[in-house]
């Protein structure tokens, strides 16, 4: 398994170019499923997740072919031969779980592996379940995997979340895309990355409106077309990179940022001390002398601090002068970064969903685990503000969402390697 080796770093400069988001670009992957012509992504990111996609996609019979160094992802759902997303590729990824309401809308029938527990908490689809039921699919839980039917085709229906998901909210969309009637999803999820699965599924042909908003109602159509769609700028890697130039000091210019992709975490940035300027370009992140303050951080649905940039935030606020509060709101088990943090010298207390963290002076570099995607890479932050070296260990998971991750931070000047194990 690789590892990555990090030492303590002075002022960062240069600019890192921001990929497409992951997580809408495995939302609009599965949106294939809906329609028999090609739907083509382009600014996909180069991610292990979106390969694990893929391979889910092929073995129902989707062509999907990767063009321009894997930027480009061109697929064809013509052929669909099976409708069964097997338990071995869906226990890789929970977002597999995504196949199962386009699938269903359109062939009246899927047979989806559940995914099981992961490393952040229980994470159950029951909400997805929930939500095609309410557009009249008749399910069955046999063996670890749900069964679905919808003989005469899904119908039109209301479907109330009981509180926020921005997975059940994508599968209800797609699904209802096709549905007789109209759906209406309310308390939907506003994430940016529904916003831009809304707009490819509006060019394929579907009827929606409301999206950003937590109302959104679709008219189903009889079919959908192709279309070619550029994915989304992923929020997360470019919340992630800001942290950088924060930790570290010096001015970094992140290609493709947009401030409302990140609104709640750049003002807390703004908080702790961190200047932020929206260029012709993206986001120019400035951090000059002087320790960072210290923040309180809750992490909420969207338009909230987001979840997937707590691990990283930390990180930050390990070395700022005073006492953060960070309230985990959304998953149950999500500091697992906190005890690897402490190893280098972190002082946090972490109760239940709450972790104080009381700022030292300066972190020392140790080995370390990453314990999931978001936690791997906050461990690499800390490197960068660490005296000395720091081996992460366990890197897998940051493959999964960060493309190039050593070569992005190296061009503006991080000291960082890779070391291949077996
Ligand atoms: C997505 C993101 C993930 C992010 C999360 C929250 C993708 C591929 N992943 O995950 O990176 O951290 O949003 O912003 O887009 N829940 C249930 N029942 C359900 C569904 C969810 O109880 O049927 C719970 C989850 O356990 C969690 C909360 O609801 O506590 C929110 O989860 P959700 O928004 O669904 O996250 P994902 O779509 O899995």
């Amino acid at each position: 398994m690789d590892s990555i080796i990090v030492t303590g770093n002075g002022p960062l400069k240069g600019q890192i170019p921001i990929a497409g988001a992951k997580n809408a670009c495995l939302t609009l992957m599965p949106a294939t499923l809906l329609s028999e012509e090609p739907l083509t992504l382009t600014n996909a990111p180069r991610l292990s997740d979106i390969r694990t996609m893929t391979e889910l996609l092929r073995s129902l019979g989707a062509e999907v072919t990767s063009m321009q160094d894997g930027k480009v992802l061109s697929m064809s759902s013509h052929n669909i031969h099976n409708h069964t997303a097997d338990y071995d590729i869906v226990r890789k990824m929970r977002a597999s779980i995504l196949v199962l309401g386009p699938m269903l809308a359109r062939d009246g029938h899927a047979v989806v592996s559940l995914p099981g527990g992961c490393a952040i908490g229980a994470r159950p689809v029951d909400l997805h379940l929930k939500a095609l039921e309410a557009m009249g699919a008749e399910l069955d839980l046999r063996e670890g995997y749900v069964h679905a039917k919808a003989p005469g085709g899904l119908k039109g229906g209301i479907v109330d979340f009981p509180f926020v998901s921005v997975g059940a909210t994508e599968n209800a969309l797609m699904a209802a895309t096709l549905a007789k009637g109209t759906t209406v999803l309310k308390n939907a999820a506003r994430e940016p990355e529904i916003v831009d699965l809304a707009r490819c599924l509006r060019k394929m042909g579907a009827q929606i409106e409301g999206e950003g908003t937590s109302t959104i109602t679709i008219q189903g159509v009889d079919r959908l077309n192709g279309a070619t769609h550029p994915v989304v700028t992923d929020r997360i890697e470019l919340g992630t990179y800001m942290l950088a130039p924060a930790i570290c000091g010096g001015e970094v210019e992140l290609l493709g940022g947009r401030i409302e992709l990140l609104a709640a975490f750049c003002e807390k940035l703004d908080a702790a001390g961190i200047n932020v300027e929206q260029t012709a370009l993206g986001l120019k992140v400035t951090r000059g002398n002087g320790r960072v303050r210290a923040v309180d951080v809750m992490t909420e649905p969207f338009p909230g601090f987001p979840t997937d940039l707590q691990a990283q935030m930390m990180a930050l606020l390990c070395t700022a002068e005073g006492v953060s509060v960070l309230e985990e709101k959304i998953f149950e088990n999500r500091f697992m970064h906190a005890p690897e943090l402490m190893r280098m010298g972190a002082k946090i207390d972490v109760h239940g969903g709450t972790a104080t963290v009381t700022g030292v002076e300066r972190l020392k570099g140790a080995p370390v685990m990453a314990t999931d995607l978001r936690a791997s890479v906050s461990l690499i932050l800390a490197g960068l503000a660490a005296e000395g070296e720091t081996i992460v260990n366990r890197v897998y998971h940051l493959d999964r969402g960060y493309e190039r991750v050593e070569e992005k931070l190296r061009a503006v000047g991080a000291k960082i390697e890779r070391i291949s194990g077996q």
